[in-house]
């Protein structure tokens, strides 16, 4: 991989006829300069009380030369991306009589983007959007893309709008205050662009592994740099998913299904797709697509960061198949899988729910 600068515009997003331009910039929470004339408007800066002891006060310092900014600081966690927390976003931008140039900052994980988001996408039929993610899956992956969406009691993601953000920051620095969980959760996502897309980068990544764990600065930032740059080019290509999009659904297949089956309190999110990924990267050499070493590579990699591979003992065939089933876009006793050809090139492929059984198999 070429070296790049480190900071300012990593690429713009095209969203259409819209251009959403990422920034990389350490420190770019509390030095707005490059970023500030996104803004207008009210701004209400929507985050969640894990992120905003650590970088609430510096945004709101750096903001003070505006006239109008505001804060809602919410619970962290999953159950805050719900209606309920969206209409008091909304309650709040009324309160404020924020009109429609008015701008919401997101700051926070993928929670707080995709539920400001969301806000941001319904509020007067949509007002401004800055994405400022803090966690390394939203930096990746979450806030990128333009999707936004509120969880029901029914399902994930149930309710949402695809919503352009004016601007993204990404501050690497914040990655610093997150958990060790959370960012290695962050990195099945990274991963998940080299085995999809990009044989070159997966192997930047075989060989960069222990300094990817140990956060090193300098590879983190490479990585994120290539991720958002990966992600955004298929955006750029399939905005709606109307195509090669799916392909980011690699290893979600069995990833939500294991969520889902262990209430979605067992694991974090990359967590469950790294397992799910090794399962798909199974039944790709199973079926005959990808050469053998694939899942084996694959598996490897996500030992090295630290990330499980193995599905709990508790999750048998029947159940995963049964719940797996629900998904809206299988038919004819198939079940649509993102599966690999080989290593940096992925495919979707319907196959029977009689021969997924092998992905189950222990080595
Ligand atoms: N819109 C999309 O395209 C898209 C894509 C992938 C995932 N998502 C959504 O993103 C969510 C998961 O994102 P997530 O993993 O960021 O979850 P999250 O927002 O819950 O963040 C994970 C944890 O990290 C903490 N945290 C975040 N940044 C921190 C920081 N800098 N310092 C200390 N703690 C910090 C949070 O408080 C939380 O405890 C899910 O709801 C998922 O559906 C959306």
């Amino acid at each position: 991989m070429t070296s790049q600068p480190t900071q300012g515009k990593v690429t713009d997003i095209q969203h259409g006829q819209l251009s959403c331009p990422v920034y990389m910039i350490e420190g770019g929470v509390k030095d707005i300069s490059q970023w500030s004339h996104h803004l207008s408007g009210q701004v209400l800066i929507v985050t969640e009380d894990q992120v905003a002891p650590h970088y609430l006060k510096p945004l709101e310092e750096a903001l003070t030369t505006l006239s109008s900014v505001d804060h809602l600081v919410l619970p962290a966690g999953e159950a805050t991306k719900s209606i309920t927390q969206w209409s008091s976003i909304l309650d709040h931008l009324v309160s404020l009589n924020a009109q429609r140039d008015a701008t919401i900052i997101a700051l926070g994980g993928g929670v707080i983007g995709d539920l400001a988001g969301f806000a941001a996408a319904s509020y007067m039929r949509g007002i401004g959007l800055i994405q400022i993610p803090t966690s390394l899956l939203a930096q990746v992956d979450a806030a990128i893309g333009g999707k936004t969406a509120v969880n029901h009691p029914m399902g994930k993601n149930l309710i949402g709008a695809f919503h352009a953000p004016k601007a993204i920051i990404i501050d690497p620095t914040t990655l610093t205050t997150l958990s060790e969980r959370d960012y290695r959760a962050g990195l099945a996502e990274v991963i998940k662009y080299g085995a999809i897309g990009d044989l070159a980068f997966f192997e930047w990544l075989e060989t960069n592994a222990k300094a990817l764990a140990r956060r090193d600065p300098v590879i983190l930032e490479k990585a994120i740099r290539h991720s958002v740059m990966a992600k955004a080019g298929v955006v750029a290509r399939d905005e709606k998913e109307s195509g090669e999009r799916a392909l980011l659904n690699f290893g979600h297949t069995f990833g939500h299904a294991i969520e889902a089956l262990t209430d979605y309190d067992t694991f974090r999110h990359g967590e469950a797709i790294a397992i799910g990924m090794v399962m798909a990267a199974r039944l790709s050499e199973h079926h005959g697509y990808a050469p053998s070493s694939t899942k084996q590579r694959l598996e490897d990699l996500f030992k090295a960061v630290g990330l499980p591979t193995t599905l709990p003992e508790s999750l048998g065939p029947v159940q995963m198949i049964e719940r797996m089933r629900l998904d809206k876009k299988n038919r004819d006793n198939s079940i649509r899988f993102v599966l690999l050809a080989a290593l940096g090139k992925a495919a979707v492929y319907p196959i029977p729910e009689a021969e997924i059984q092998p992905a189950f198999d222990m080595d």
